[in-house]
């Protein structure tokens, strides 16, 4: 039998070390070498026989397309409909976003109404778990919880619990015992998301891996393990406000266009079935510098309050502090109304703040945050029944936006009646009954529009 030798290669520039070190002797990149079996050369033998043929693909049986729930309506619709069997999902977010409490969720509502589920965690305590269950209300008794970390157990328990679903939190804390590698180095998340892969699809379990997300992109982090999974959902939101988004960044079994909205309270994550309402119901009345835009949350139309406070600098570098808008983008906003629209603007302190910890990265924000900055420095409150959408160009004219009638219908549903959109969509639009609707071209006609009654 040939001679199986173990090396160690780095994922960065290929060094191939006869011995692990922490650090590579080629690239200097901590932490890049991987375990590597050398493998015989080719013509490659296999002492198995084969199992698998090659089929004609109209031959091959397909499942019946059957899908677990998870208990929340916003889960399945970013899942695409719930669990596949089989299927390897990762969750990834940053720490203490609710990962772990989402999963617990989920748990309880497959062992409730589909059969078994093991909770395996090596990062808290078993009685944490129980605690947080008991918190949640989770007292189901086919939900079983397990404190190990190596990977070789769990999989012994797996074959005696025949379990429907397997969480593992999380996957940084797992080992394979066959590699000698500490559990969260690169090797060893690789070895054991391969291993719990191989499990996922021979069993039908579904098995879902938690990823923390580190700073820097993390080289141990679920990025490296992107490809291999089937979904990779991540847990979104500022860890100061109840609300988090749940997006698909990849899915083998439905759109990643899809998003979850969530809101944590003291009993759980809940489903936010109306969340334009729920950004909006603190907004001001009549005060200067709060605009409502219409932007998009996956395939949803969702309605935010982007506030601006715009005040005289100091000496030196004014000051600009944003959150929840891309700063790239308001500086630019900042640029153009000064150029095209002749407002003294880039010399002020500026305030961009996105109500209720959500975040607008889409350009069709643009012409609201605009609105609001000149709202602030006018000092004049923009109509309280305005909604706007618009991209704004480097020359100040307004460019269409994508999907333009979800944003009116939802922005007509709550209400809004005077809505301003570029010029350019206007012909698309199924005009929304009771509003007065105005296509603008340029940001100096938006201006005009809200600040000159
Ligand atoms: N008593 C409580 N009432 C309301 N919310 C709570 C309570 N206890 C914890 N939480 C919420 O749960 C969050 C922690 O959730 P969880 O432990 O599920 O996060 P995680 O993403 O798994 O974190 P980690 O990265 O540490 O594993 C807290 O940040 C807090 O928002
Ligand atoms: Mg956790």
């Amino acid at each position: 039998m040939t001679k199986v030798r173990t090396k160690f290669l780095c994922q960065q520039c290929g060094f191939e070390a006869a011995k692990w070190v922490g650090r590579c002797p080629g690239c200097l990149e901590w932490n890049s070498l991987v375990e590597k079996t050398a493998a015989p050369s080719f013509p490659l033998r296999s002492d198995q026989k084969p199992v698998n043929n090659p089929q004609v693909i109209s031959d091959v049986l397909v499942d019946s397309g059957i899908r677990y729930r998870t208990g929340s309506a916003e889960v399945d619709r970013v899942l695409g409909g719930g669990l596949v069997p089989g299927s390897l999902v990762l969750l990834s977010g940053d720490p203490g976003i609710g990962k772990s409490t989402l999963l617990l969720q989920v748990a309880r509502w497959l062992s409730d109404q589909n059969g078994p589920v093991l909770y395996v965690t090596a990062e808290e305590s078993v009685q944490q778990i129980a605690l947080r269950a008991s918190r949640l209300g989770i007292n189901s008794n086919r939900l079983m919880v397990l404190g190990e970390a190596d990977l070789g157990i769990v999989a012994e328990h797996i074959k005696q619990l025949n379990p429907l679903m397997v969480i593992i939190d999380s996957i940084q804390t797992v080992f394979s015992p066959e590699l000698v590698m500490a559990p969260g180095t690169l090797g060893q998340v690789r070895e054991s998301t391969a291993f719990l892969m191989n499990l996922a699809k021979t069993t039908q379990i579904v098995v879902w891996i938690v990823g923390h997300v580190t700073k820097d992109g993390a080289i141990a982090g679920p990025r490296v393990l992107e490809h291999m999974v089937d979904v990779v959902l991540h847990l979104d939101g500022e860890r100061h406000h109840s609300f988090r988004i749940l997006r698909g960044m990849k899915n083998r079994f439905g759109s990643t266009n899809e998003s979850g909205i969530l809101e944590m309270q003291e009993t759980g994550l809940v489903d936010v079935t109306n969340p334009s309402e729920w950004f909006l119901t603190e907004r001001p009345i009549n005060a200067a510098g709060s605009v409502v835009v219409a932007t998009l949350e996956g395939t949803r139309p969702l309605l935010v309050e982007v506030q601006a406070l715009v005040v005289p600098g100091g000496f030196g570098q004014p000051r600009r502090s944003i959150t929840g808008a891309d700063y790239n983008r308001v500086s630019l906003i900042l640029a153009v109304l000064e150029k095209r629209v002749g407002l003294n603007i880039l010399n002020q302190d500026v305030f961009v703040n996105v109500v209720g910890g959500t975040k607008v990265i889409e350009p069709a924000a643009d012409l609201g945050i605009a609105l609001a900055l000149a709202s602030s420095f006018k000092g004049i409150p923009a109509n309280r029944d305005l909604l706007v959408t618009g991209e704004i160009g480097l020359t100040g004219e307004i460019r269409s936006v994508g999907q333009i009638n979800k944003r009116l219908q939802e922005a007509a549903r709550l209400g809004f009646k005077q809505l301003i959109i570029p010029k350019g969509n206007e012909r698309q639009v199924k005009n929304p009954a009771g509003t007065e609707l105005i296509g603008v071209v340029t940001l100096e006609e938006a201006l005009e529009v809200v600040f000159s009654g």
